[in-house]
């Protein structure tokens, strides 16, 4: 349906001159800022697609040339789950960590998949059927206000490169405190916009990661100290404990 416009049309031209400008204008300012170029809701556009490639995801996830994917066995033995525990593998794309907990927590374990992309939690319960994980995985769709995890749920929440892409943290925040056990883990792993960071990282990063992690505290969590967390490029790896203070946003 086409909608006409009520205004003449030399007001619409000179609004739509003005707003060519203020577009650029705005675009200029943010290529000079060290912010991200690209937004949460722009990013997750490809992801949301039911008919995503996931194929050509893969090819970029699963790739030596990421840093998370180089050292992701360091990464799965430092979030190291214990047999039997329940995980969320919250933003878990084409399941990379998924099946790597899955080993870890075993038959009696549980490891839930959960992320806003229908077609990629297609391809992990596909490919938990092929490596014999399909009792141990649960897909989970979920929006970007909540895990969609019921409380008490986990005993652990792992994200990798997905906290920069939620377009609402606070909510998110508020139920991953909400689907943990008490004394639950939050482990975050992503781009670290530290000094000297690559243009790859300055183009994702929401804002540095101390800013993360005060948003991380308002919500209800306690940063650890780990000496022996793994040393990656582009990206730092932080673990958080779920604390009894009550989130000023609820899920
Ligand atoms: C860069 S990918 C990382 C995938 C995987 N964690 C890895 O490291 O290979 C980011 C993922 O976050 C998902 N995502 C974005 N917002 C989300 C949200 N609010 N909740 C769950 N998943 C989300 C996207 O669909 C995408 O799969």
């Amino acid at each position: 349906m086409i909608h006409r416009s009520k205004y003449p049309t030399v007001f619409g031209g000179a609004a739509a001159c003005l707003l060519v400008l203020t577009t650029v204008a705005t675009a200029q300012e943010a290529s000079k800022s060290p912010g991200p170029k690209q937004y949460p809701a722009e990013m997750n556009q490809k992801f949301v697609d039911p008919n995503a490639d996931v194929e050509r995801f893969v090819k970029q996830f699963e790739n030596q040339g990421r840093d998370v994917y180089a050292k992701r066995e360091a990464i799965a033995r430092a979030v190291g789950p214990r047999p039997g525990e329940a995980v969320a593998d919250i933003g878990a794309g084409t399941g990379l960590f998924t099946q790597l907990f899955a080993q870890r927590v075993g038959s009696k374990g549980r490891v839930y998949a959960v992320d806003i992309g229908p077609a990629f939690l297609k391809y992990i319960a596909e490919q938990a059927k092929k490596q014999g994980h399909e009792r141990i995985v649960e897909t989970v769709l979920n929006t970007q206000d909540s895990t969609k995890l019921p409380a008490g749920s986990i005993d652990a929440a792992f994200l990798c490169d997905t906290y920069h892409h939620f377009e609402h943290p606070q909510a998110m925040l508020a139920s991953i405190h909400r689907a943990l056990r008490p004394g639950g883990r939050l482990i975050i792993v992503d781009f670290d916009l530290r000094k000297g960071a690559s243009q790859f990282v300055k183009h994702r990063a929401r804002a540095p990661k101390e800013a993360y992690f005060r948003e991380i505290a308002a919500a209800g969590f306690k940063l650890v100290e780990r000496q022996d967390a793994p040393v990656l490029k582009d990206n730092f790896y932080a673990e958080f404990r779920r604390t009894e203070h009550k989130p000023s946003v609820q899920p």
